[in-house]
């Protein structure tokens, strides 16, 4: 009520013009004001982005894992990577040795592989077989090193990788750096991710086009190149891939990813074979490129379907973690 004498008063002695700069002035500010608070958000949403991805960096490195040398971090919190040699390839397979092998996902929760012990000769197709949550893809991941094992060893062709803490100061040993271990590995997970970047990227890390002989001729032998040639409308290897391969099905993953891996010549192939989720088309051409161009290798395929169980050499049945049986597939199908 005591605000209207004020406006009258101020009617009668301002002039309108002044009264209109006035109101916008006031307006002005407003929105300045308004405006700031709302940058204040987004700072503050920032900060906490940027908290993290520092807890991100302050992260221990995982047991055996190392920095390429040219990373500068606090010496304490890394280290950087000694040049060491890889796995020792001796023909194109490789022995993969597993002696009891012990691995739990944290320190309160259940085995879920139980002194595993087996010894895959170079060459050999391995299938393994058993119930959802037998343990299957917990044997790839521990083969791979995702998990260190909290008892017992995994080595290929003799060597074991070196798991000794991040901090630490690496002792001399025979143990390769488990960087190098992992490339003896050719991993075609069940749902392999790409990343952002060009169809030759995704295969051979780099997109310099030098490489785009030996790609084709590969992608040529394992009857994919007709698929890379349809799939980008004709841009071929430089066709885009969206984040985590957004834009390809899962059985197309799966293809780059295995074309990826014979690329690499990694003597050691490993594979969750892929259940109904993938298209036939690509089901198709994914078990003729295993069959025909991993000969020599040494092939573990975790198998869903029993016409691949049949084309291995052994099998390997888990149970709970536990080797139930491992045979010829005569031997343990039933
Ligand atoms: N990342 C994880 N953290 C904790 N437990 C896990 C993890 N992955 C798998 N498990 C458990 O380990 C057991 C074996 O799982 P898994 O190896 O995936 O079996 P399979 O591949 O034979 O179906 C299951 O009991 C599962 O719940
Ligand atoms: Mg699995």
């Amino acid at each position: 009520t005591s605000i209207f004498p004020v406006i009258t008063c101020l009617i009668t002695r301002v002039s309108t013009g002044s009264l209109a700069t006035a109101f916008t002035f006031i307006l002005v500010v407003s929105t300045t004001i308004q405006q700031f608070f709302e940058w204040l958000a987004n700072f503050e949403e920032a900060l906490t982005g940027v908290e993290r991805f520092d807890h991100y960096l302050r992260r221990p490195l995982e047991a055996g894992a190392s920095l390429p040398s040219g990373a500068q971090f606090a010496k304490h919190v890394r280290r950087a990577a000694p040049h060491r040699a890889g796995v020792p390839l001796n023909g194109d397979g490789a022995e993969v040795r597993i002696e009891n092998l012990w691995l739990r996902y944290g320190p309160s929760l259940p085995w879920v592989l139980q002194d595993l012990n087996l010894v895959i000769k170079p060459g050999e197709r391995l299938a393994i077989v058993g119930r959802t949550g037998s343990g299957k893809s917990s044997l790839i991941q521990a083969l791979y090193l995702m998990y260190p094992p909290e008892k017992g060893s995994i080595s290929i062709n003799g060597v074991k990788p070196d798991l000794s803490a991040a901090e630490a100061k690496r002792v001399a040993s025979e143990n390769i750096d488990l960087e190098e271990f992992r490339k003896s590995i050719g991993l075609i997970p069940q749902d392999p991710t790409l990343f952002r970047g060009t169809l030759r990227e995704n295969l051979v890390a780099t997109n310099e086009p030098s490489q785009d002989e030996i790609i084709w001729s590969m992608l040529r032998t394992i009857n994919l190149e007709t698929w890379a040639k349809e799939v980008g409308k004709g841009l071929g290897l430089d066709t885009e891939i969206e984040e985590r391969g957004g834009n390809l099905s899962a059985g197309e993953r799966q293809l780059v990813c295995m074309a990826r891996c014979f690329l690499s010549h990694a003597p050691l192939i490993v594979t969750d074979e892929a259940t109904s989720s993938i298209d036939p088309a690509s089901e198709e051409l994914l078990i003729k490129a295993l069959e025909d161009h991993t000969r020599g290798r040494t092939v573990i395929i975790v198998a869903h379907r029993l016409s691949t169980v049949k084309t291995c050499d052994r099998v390997l049945w888990l149970d709970q973690g536990r080797l139930r049986m491992l045979g010829t597939p005569e031997e343990v199908l039933p």
